[in-house]
């Protein structure tokens, strides 16, 4: 069996040959499918990139049909009950788990680099005080290329590695910093005795007192959140990530676009507008009525649903499980029947059914980050923190992959054909 593809071009009656490699033909090798010399070449019309593969990548792999996602070759579940959030960042960046001395050298450096620049403060009390913290949050990460110009050197692997530390190590703090200006409290510097979520918990939280003790099941409940969140392949903000980081650009800068993308409800948004919902449902009575409005197309599901999964997202499994856990410390969340409720009602409802819409990763996630205390405009912060990690990998990645240019699409121009300006 040849791997290649026979086009016969029925506008000229020629045909073509093209090779399949890995399940995809080039879409350049279309190209050659021509009627005339004048004529451009056959292209391909992919809007939303639905069937079009960006790149090869080695990172993550979902099937979708079967609920599977890996990271580096290790199933989900596995590596939210066995790692911590910094090996995981290690393993996607690395290829590996680290060993115990890549370890203590990985967690070192993430700990040596934790604290943003002095001036991100007083970048904060430029913000107004309701300023959505997912704005503040970008805003500072991109703000962090004028501090660090040698990022811009993104051809030099050990400067990318610094770059890639800082980020990874400054989010957290980054993120903390924006809540606590919403909330009218001084910032908490990062302590490198703690956890990579230990650290973040109490940069939050901490009293003006100074006290802070992280409760270890919440503590455990937020790294296994960030192993979750931390990739997921080529996604609407992976691939500006990967887009903006074509140009050269530096990777705050990168970081900066990845995360505007991620802001939105049909992604990162999603957790924040899961709790919006199901505040507004407000008792399970009013279920019904909800599912019927969208079912008329009146407002979506938020919280179901996917591009990739047509299965139950098995990320949405462990959320549900961790749930739980957090719960048996914080009090049951009130709004957890109503979630539980709709996902029953949905999964047996030939509406969601038919179109294979199951509960995704932020479907419960809003629930557990309410019952630790935050509030909704942390949750989307909550998703950047850790994908940082899975953005810098996918970054990484595409600046050594030989078969990468600039990001440009084509297009199908539809518009006016030349004509002139009207004179007097
Ligand atoms: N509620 C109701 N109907 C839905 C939903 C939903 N959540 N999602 C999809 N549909 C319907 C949609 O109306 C369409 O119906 P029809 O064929 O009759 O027109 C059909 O299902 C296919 O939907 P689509 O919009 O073509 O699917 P997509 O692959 O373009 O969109 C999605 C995927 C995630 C944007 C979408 O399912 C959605 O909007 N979900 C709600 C938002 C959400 O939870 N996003 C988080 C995604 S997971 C984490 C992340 O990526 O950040």
């Amino acid at each position: 069996m040849a791997d290649t593809l026979t086009i016969t071009d029925n506008r000229t009656g020629r045909q073509y040959e093209i090779p399949i490699t890995d399940g995809t033909v080039r879409a350049m090798d279309l190209r050659q499918v021509r009627t005339s010399d004048e004529d451009f070449g056959l292209m391909t019309y992919d809007p939303a990139y639905q069937n079009t593969a960006s790149c090869r990548s080695r990172i993550t792999f979902i099937d979708g049909d079967k609920g599977i996602l890996l990271y580096r070759g290790y199933p989900i579940d596995q590596l939210a009950e066995r790692s911590s959030f910094l090996d995981v960042a290690f393993l996607l960046l690395n290829g590996e788990l680290p060993t115990a001395a890549e370890r203590t050298a990985w967690t070192g450096a993430i700990a040596a680099q934790a604290t943003p620049p002095a001036g991100a403060v007083g970048l904060l009390q430029g913000f107004p005080r309701d300023a959505h913290a997912m704005g503040m949050f970008l805003s500072l990460v991109g703000a962090l290329s004028t501090y660090y110009p040698d990022a811009k050197t993104v051809s030099d692997p050990a400067v990318r590695l610094l770059q890639i530390q800082r980020a990874i190590a400054q989010v957290p703090a980054v993120g903390a910093w924006a809540y606590r200006h919403a909330t009218g409290q001084p910032v908490v510097a990062p302590d490198s005795t703690q956890s990579y979520a230990g650290n973040f918990l109490r940069m939050l939280l901490q009293t003006p007192d100074g006290h802070y003790e992280p409760n270890p099941v919440l503590e455990r409940a937020l790294d296994i959140l960030f192993i979750l969140h931390a990739d997921h392949e080529q996604n609407c903000s992976t691939s500006a990530m990967r887009g903006i980081g074509s140009s050269q650009a530096d990777p705050f800068s990168s970081l900066a676009g990845a995360t505007g993308a991620l802001y939105g409800p049909l992604h990162g948004g999603a957790n924040e507008a899961v709790l919006r919902m199901l505040l507004e449902i407000g008792s399970v009575d009013h279920i019904p009525a909800f599912i019927a409005r969208v079912k008329k197309g009146e407002g979506r599901l938020m919280g179901f649903g996917h591009r990739v999964y047509k299965s139950y997202d098995p990320r949405a499994r462990i959320v549900k499980r961790t749930a739980d856990e957090v719960f048996a410390v914080t009090g049951r969340n009130p709004l957890l029947d109503i979630a539980l409720e709709l996902e029953r009602i949905a999964l047996e409802d030939e509406y969601f059914v038919k179109r294979r819409l199951y509960p995704n990763v932020d479907f419960y996630s809003g629930l557990i980050y309410q019952a630790m205390g935050f509030p909704v405009e942390m949750f989307p912060v909550l998703f950047a923190i850790p994908r940082t990690a899975g953005w810098l990998a996918q970054w990484d990645e595409m600046l050594r992959d030989p078969d990468q240019k600039i990001a440009r699409p084509r297009q199908v121009y539809l518009g006016p054909a030349r004509r002139d300006v009207p004179g007097d």
